[in-house]
């Protein structure tokens, strides 16, 4: 055994020993999975909202969003399409408001499935939708968000989404090669045409943010944030906080591992699922990060939350403007999710949480190759 896995295993023991003696972590039974949250009262779903951006750039929206992408893309096996309208128009039953998906996704197959459970809905729910790759014979073939480019992605996904309008748009990637200026300029003319409604970045720097807020306000920055990426805190929170913008953290289960359900056994379709590149699905990094799912099971069995409920309850208690989009393909999981929106942690619980964190060095970069170039944060 290495001297490093030692020390991750030792340093797993003492972190477990320690949340459980943490006397600050009494299990209170109304923040149980026996409250009614996502259940229907009265006809009215009891869902907590949150809201991304601010004055007339904001939007109202659950304080769980719904990844949608795994339904048809990126997650190894693609579930039956009938089914995964279904279980879009539960989500939409039990009060998420927030649905997410891009022309990337598929591509575009994943914006036709979304549209199409959505439509009968349209007026009650947000679909947020992106542009920014350049797709060329069903491949991304790097990145474009000239403004042409734009407004014909931004006609298409409208097609595909059966709407006339989309209620967050996103750059999925900064491209180095257009200035932001014209990006927010179009997207700005857009908004002024009612196609769409509110602005948002993806993956950007704090200078990308700064420059694309003068020309049109964002309503929301939807970049990677979980337990295993915490780099939006260093800087991008910063900015969010300071003009008032809304953060909405993608694979926020680090695309599936926090729930303790993924292990070095597990096989990934490289055919169907970036995972199968990312290193910190390699089986030694499974193994090394491990740690990270004992903090999460410690806490949550004294309290009866899964690992997973506990990952998201950490990152919506950061700020009140996080709305994370967990993906999910399985009713069960789609409920717990919701669900972790009502956990509240005490202060100590928070502080002793943040400290055996802190301790935890994540083993394994979270991008490669050129996905790793595309990002800037
Ligand atoms: N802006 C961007 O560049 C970008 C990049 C990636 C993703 N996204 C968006 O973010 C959304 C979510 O990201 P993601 O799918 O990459 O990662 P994620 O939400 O962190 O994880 C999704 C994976 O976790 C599993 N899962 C979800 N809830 C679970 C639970 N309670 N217990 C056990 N397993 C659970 C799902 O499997 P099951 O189906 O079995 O539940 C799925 O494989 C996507 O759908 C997409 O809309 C955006």
């Amino acid at each position: 055994m290495s001297r490093n896995r030692r020390s991750f295993l030792k340093a797993g023991a003492t972190l477990g020993a320690s949340l459980l003696a943490t006397p600050a972590f009494s299990v209170n039974p109304s923040q149980s999975n026996t409250t009614a949250n996502g259940t229907t009262k009265g006809g009215k779903t009891n869902v907590k909202h949150r809201t991304l951006g601010s004055g007339k750039h904001s939007l109202e929206v659950s304080a769980i969003g719904l990844g949608c992408m795994g339904m048809s893309y990126h997650r190894s096996f693609i579930p039956d399409r009938k089914n995964m309208i279904a279980l879009i128009r539960k989500a939409v039953d039990m009060g998420i408001t927030l649905f997410d998906t891009a022309e990337v996704y598929g591509p575009y197959v994943n914006e036709e499935l979304v549209g199409e459970a959505l439509a009968p809905f349209r007026k009650k729910i947000l679909i947020c939708s992106k542009f920014g790759f350049n797709i060329q014979n069903g491949q991304m073939a790097g990145l474009n968000s000239k403004p042409d480019h734009i407004r014909n992605v931004v006609e298409q996904s409208l097609k595909r989404l059966k709407t006339d309008h989309i209620d967050l748009l996103y750059q999925h990637r900064v491209d180095p090669n257009v200035p932001m200026e014209d990006v927010a300029g179009t997207v700005r003319d857009l908004i002024q045409e009612g196609k769409v409604r509110r602005f948002g970045l993806s993956e950007a720097s704090v200078a990308d943010i700064r420059k694309a807020h003068t020309v049109q306000p964002l309503t929301a920055i939807q970049s990677e944030y979980s337990l295993m990426w915490r780099k939006p805190e260093e800087d991008v929170f910063k900015v969010c906080e300071e003009l008032g913008i809304g953060f909405v953290p993608y694979s926020p289960l680090c695309r599936g591992y926090l729930s303790g359900l993924i292990n070095e056994r597990t096989k990934f379709i490289a055919a169907n699922d970036n995972r199968a590149t990312l290193p910190r699905y390699t089986p030694d990094a499974i193994k090394a990060n491990w740690v990270l799912i004992d903090v999460l099971t410690e806490f949550g069995n004294h309290r009866g939350y899964t690992a997973a409920q506990v990952a998201l309850a950490y990152l919506l208690a950061q700020k009140p403007w996080i709305v994370p989009i967990p993906g999910t393909t399985k009713l069960a999981h789609l409920q717990e999710n919701l669900w972790s929106a009502d956990i509240e942690f005490t202060p100590d619980e928070l502080k002793t949480m943040t400290e055996a964190l802190s301790k935890i060095t994540v083993v394994g970069d979270r991008y490669t190759g050129q996905p790793a170039q595309q990002v800037r944060n």
